[in-house]
């Protein structure tokens, strides 16, 4: 057994060497080589089984001829693959197999730590594996460029483990997703091209301080985005092409790059003044700036640089030289800011008062009045320039992100801070130099609301008339009630009264409700009987919610809908009983079948209840703008046209009366509401003016809502009745295109309806992109639209004077109309009325006291026109001319 064991080693001590030897042979690279050899269509010239592989052409060994340290393949028109065992070449350096034919799956490259060059440019490879880059920490050249088929991948993270990559190229190499913020790992890094991919989000912070001379982010498909600020502090770059993206924002200081030669910035949503010091850089030699919304002076480069500049950025002149003090004043304004692309784009030329975005000018379009920038998400500081703005009587930046002050200012009118807007009034002057500040207010931080107008809303009025008969078929229409005399509490007279269902004629009086009778006659309903018929004003009665209040919905025992208004405590602000019921007088004058009727009111406390005919289709708006959510469809334009014909009607009723005139002021689709006809009728009459006939009132506070408000009115508060005519406009830009007049969720060019589709009209070819996709017009229609276009862009001319008056805009829609019943003679009871009320007899009795035959016209539902207003004088608008058909 001894013997045996002794005779075994004497013989692995002999084959031990020739053990080694065999190790020996398989370390070596030739198995791998022979691999990539049969990977490889046609063989690689000067490769053959026949000869060692450290002999092939372009195949480097080291010094002992075991192991491979180059492949170079590039240009050597070979087709196949490169199989995975290329990663046991653990000497390898270089691999160069660019501009082939090679396609499939990549080797991976994982740890191997040699690998200095890796070359895969102009192949057809298609995947990648998972941590292919992973721990190549000698990695100082990669080149994956023009490999379309490749399938998506992201720049991996760990590639900071390669601390010594000098060149990163992965142009159209199919790159999705961020570029990481990884560049303080490469501190040599010079060359970084990644164009023509879909690469995202912005440029990383880390390019701040890089080394990066030459770099290509150009044409990404969906775009990167952001502001490009860090370019300022790489100063090594000499070649930068950032063209064909979504960049914002402005271009930077580049003044350290002194060895920038090539700079690509066309197709970029850039905005701002051109720095100056750009112009001056030494070396630059080749620019492009086109499509963008650069604003400000027009570049003036020096003759050695070639410059493409376009025609679409937003320069205030097309030739060198300085902007009006104006226009400079608000571009500081707008860089305070980021230069917002909302501004750039709105912001063109060299005239402030040229339908500025959030600016209002005085009455000669020539001095800026108004700056009204609230709830714009702007960012930024507030700039000392609004000082240089020496008529500036409001600004308004309430609900914005604003840090800095206010510098002191000349003129300014701080405006009375009431309304839905919850906002932070900082007063100017006075106020200032009470404190003693002399020159600031100072604002920490944030929210600034400088003079507030709009949404003021002080529904002053509450505005409880009386009644209108209602029948069962529903609410009708009668002037009569005007007139009537007054009546004792909660009586009600024989003739006016007869349609007031006998549930609200009947209560006089509750516990808390306050009686007031009015001349021309109101109906007090009391509390009780408000909270019968809504079930306690119970959530599932709900109609809607305004800014004043919830609405109800409630039925009367006899199956009468109404509609109750509730108005929470506070509310009524400062307005005393006295001009509530003065409005309310004004407010039973004003009755006509396209207008909403108040059937009463209840004041409880502090709480005060108007009851309206119920309108069973709700509003406009949720029927252009929210139809989805409601489950209905989408209004035809038949039904649009009607009904802007209806609100037309109202509204030049409204305009018309013989004695005065009334002015809506806050004319909107929220404010128009629907029968289940589809009829359209004008609500919410809180705002209503009364305007001698002729003269225009200067408002003290200006109401309305922004995206309706006619430029003069925001800019000085005068208030006419063209005030109502430009919100009809926008309202039929509504119509038309299915859009708001102010819509957050546009890009900010298109945000401002009136800007937008004011730029639409000028182009008839735009006018059917425009419109409303759910209406998809035949030929008919679509010259139906063209019409009411024109008329909506005439509607909302910026000066007053060349805006129509309602009854053009009424002689303009009712052939609209018509056209869709050619034969048919209206039906009457279309509109609810009711024929066997005692109509003639107040019929009659409103002539004898208004002397109006209009209101006959109306009434007597003729549609003929008693007056044909013509078109004004001034109108020379760029609408009159465009072709409908
Ligand atoms: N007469 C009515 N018939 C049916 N619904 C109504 C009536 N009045 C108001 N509503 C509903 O209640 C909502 C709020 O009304 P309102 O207080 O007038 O709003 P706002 O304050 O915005 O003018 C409206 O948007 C509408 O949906
Ligand atoms: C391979 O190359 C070496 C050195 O260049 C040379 O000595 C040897 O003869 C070559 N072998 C063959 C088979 O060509
Ligand atoms: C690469 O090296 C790391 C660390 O040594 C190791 O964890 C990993 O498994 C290696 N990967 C491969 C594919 O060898
Ligand atoms: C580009 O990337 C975005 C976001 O990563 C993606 O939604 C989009 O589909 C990509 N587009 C293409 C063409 O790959
Ligand atoms: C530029 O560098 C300075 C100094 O390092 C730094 O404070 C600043 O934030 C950098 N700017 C950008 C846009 O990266
Ligand atoms: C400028 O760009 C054009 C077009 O890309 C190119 O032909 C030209 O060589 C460039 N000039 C310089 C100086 O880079
Ligand atoms: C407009 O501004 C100029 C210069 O600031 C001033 O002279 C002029 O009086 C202003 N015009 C009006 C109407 O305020
Ligand atoms: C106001 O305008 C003057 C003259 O145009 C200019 O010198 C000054 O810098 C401006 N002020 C501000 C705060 O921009
Ligand atoms: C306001 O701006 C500050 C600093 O610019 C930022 O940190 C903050 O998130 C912003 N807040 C909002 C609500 O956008």
């Amino acid at each position: 057994m001894a013997t045996h064991t002794h005779h075994h080693h004497p013989f692995l001590l002999r084959l031990l060497p020739f053990l080694t030897l065999l190790l020996l042979s398989a370390a070596d690279d030739s198995a791998v080589m022979s691999t990539l050899l049969s990977s490889l269509s046609p063989a690689p010239s000067g490769w053959s089984r026949s000869t060692p592989f450290c002999n092939w052409t372009n195949v480097n060994c080291d010094s002992t001829s075991t192991y491979v340290t180059a492949i170079n393949l590039n240009s050597a028109a070979v087709s196949g693959s490169l199989p995975p065992e290329l990663n046991q070449l653990s000497q390898l350096k270089t691999l160069a197999v660019q501009k082939n034919s090679l396609s499939g799956t990549l080797p991976s490259f994982e740890n191997m730590t040699s690998l200095e060059q890796i070359y895969l440019d102009e192949n057809d490879f298609t995947t990648i594996p998972n941590n292919f880059l992973l721990g190549l920490t000698n990695l100082v050249t990669f080149s994956i460029s023009e490999n379309i088929n490749l399938g998506p991948w992201q720049i991996p993270a760990y590639l900071t483990e390669s601390t010594n990559l000098v060149t990163f190229y992965a142009s159209n190499a199919s790159i999705t997703g961020v570029i990481p913020d990884i560049f303080v790992s490469f501190p040599n890094l010079q060359n970084l091209r990644l164009s023509y991919n879909n690469l995202t989000g912005s440029l990383p912070g880390s390019f701040s301080g890089s080394e990066i001379q030459n770099l290509w982010l150009n044409n990404q498909r969906q775009g990167l985005s952001g502001r490009i600020d860090v370019l300022a502090n790489m100063t090594q770059l000499s070649q930068v092409w950032l063209h064909a993206n979504s960049f914002s924002g402005g271009i930077p200081d580049l003044s350290r790059c002194t060895n920038l030669f090539d700079l690509q910035l066309r197709d970029n949503r850039f905005t701002g003044v051109v720095p100056p010091s750009l112009m001056t850089l030494p070396k630059l030699a080749n620019v492009t700036l086109q499509n963008n919304k650069l604003q400000g002076p027009f570049p003036d480069f020096p003759s050695r640089i070639q410059v493409t500049i376009g025609t679409t950025n937003s320069f205030c002149l097309d030739t060198p030289g300085p902007c009006d003090p104006q226009v400079s004043t608000l571009l500081d304004v707008a860089g305070a800011l980021g230069y917002p692309m909302s501004l750039a784009e709105s912001w063109q030329g060299n005239n402030a008062c040229n339908d500025w975005r959030l600016i209002n000018c005085d009455s000669q379009g020539r001095n800026v009045t108004v700056v009204n920038m609230g709830r714009q998400g702007f960012s930024g500081s507030i700039s000392p320039a609004f000082a240089n703005l020496t008529s500036l009587r409001n600004l308004v930046l309430n609900d914005n992100n604003l840090t800095g002050v206010i510098p002191k200012m000349k003129v300014m009118v701080v405006e009375e801070l009431v309304g839905r807007e919850q906002v932070r009034a900082i007063p100017m002057e006075g106020h200032l130099d009470r404190r003693g500040s002399g020159s600031v207010a100072m604002i920490a931080g944030v929210v600034v609301a400088v003079s507030v107008f709009i949404g003021v809303v002080l529904f002053v009025s509450y505005k409880c008339y009386d009644k209108r008969r209602h029948k069962r078929s529903g609410r009708v229409e009668g002037s009569e009630l005007g007139k009537e005399p007054a009546k004792p509490n909660g009586t009600n007279g024989v003739n006016g009264y007869a349609g007031v269902p006998s549930e609200l004629q009947s209560q006089s009086s509750g516990d808390h409700s306050e009686m007031h009778v009015f001349e021309g006659g109101n109906v007090t309903i009391s509390i009780q009987v408000l909270r019968q018929v809504t079930n306690n004003f119970g959530e599932e009665n709900i109609l809607g919610r305004g800014g004043f209040g919830v609405v109800y919905k409630g039925e009367l025992h006899d199956g009468t809908k109404i509609a109750v208004k509730r108005m929470e405590s506070g509310v009524m602000g400062t307005k005393g009983l006295n001009e509530f019921q003065a409005e309310i007088a004004v407010l039973t004058k004003v009755r006509h079948r396209h207008l909403v009727a108040l059937l009463g009111y209840c004041i409880n406390g502090n709480e005060r209840l108007l009851v309206y005919e119920y309108m069973p289709q709700g509003t406009l708006g949720q029927h252009l703008f929210e139809w989805e959510e409601h489950c209905c469809q989408p209004l035809t334009w038949k039904q649009r046209v009607t009904i802007a014909l209806d609100v037309a009607r109202g509204v030049e009723y409204l305009h018309s009366l013989a004695q005065q005139s009334f002015i809506h002021r806050d004319l909107k689709p929220t404010n128009i509401l629907l029968s289940d006809d589809m009829r359209a009728k004008v609500a919410d009459f809180g705002l209503v003016k009364n305007a001698p006939d002729g003269k225009y009132s200067v408002e003290t506070r200006l109401a309305g809502t922004f995206g309706y408000l006619a430029p003069e009115y925001a800019a000085t508060g005068r208030v006419t009745t063209k005030v109502d005519v430009y919100a009809f406009g926008v309202v039929l830009m509504e119509i038309i295109t299915g859009r708001k007049a102010l819509d957050e969720t546009m890009p900010d060019e298109r945000s401002h309806l009136v800007t937008w589709f004011r730029r639409v009209l000028i182009n008839k070819d735009n006018l059917r992109k425009s419109i409303d996709p759910t209406l998809d017009p035949d030929d008919e229609t679509y010259e139906s639209i063209c019409k009411v276009a024109e008329l909506a862009g005439h509607c909302t001319a910026r000066e007053p004077f060349q805006r129509p008056d309602m009854g053009h805009a009424v002689n303009v829609l009712g052939p609209l109309v018509e056209q869709w019943k050619p034969s048919k003679p209206e039906e009457e009871d279309a509109y609810g009325i009711d024929l066997h009320m005692s109509l003639p007899q107040a019929l009659q009795r409103w002539q004898a006291d208004e002397g109006t035959s209009r209101m006959f016209d109306d009434l007597s539902f003729s549609h003929t026109q008693s007056s044909i207003p013509s078109k004004p004088s001034g109108f020379a608008d760029t609408f009159s001319s465009m072709d409908c058909r």
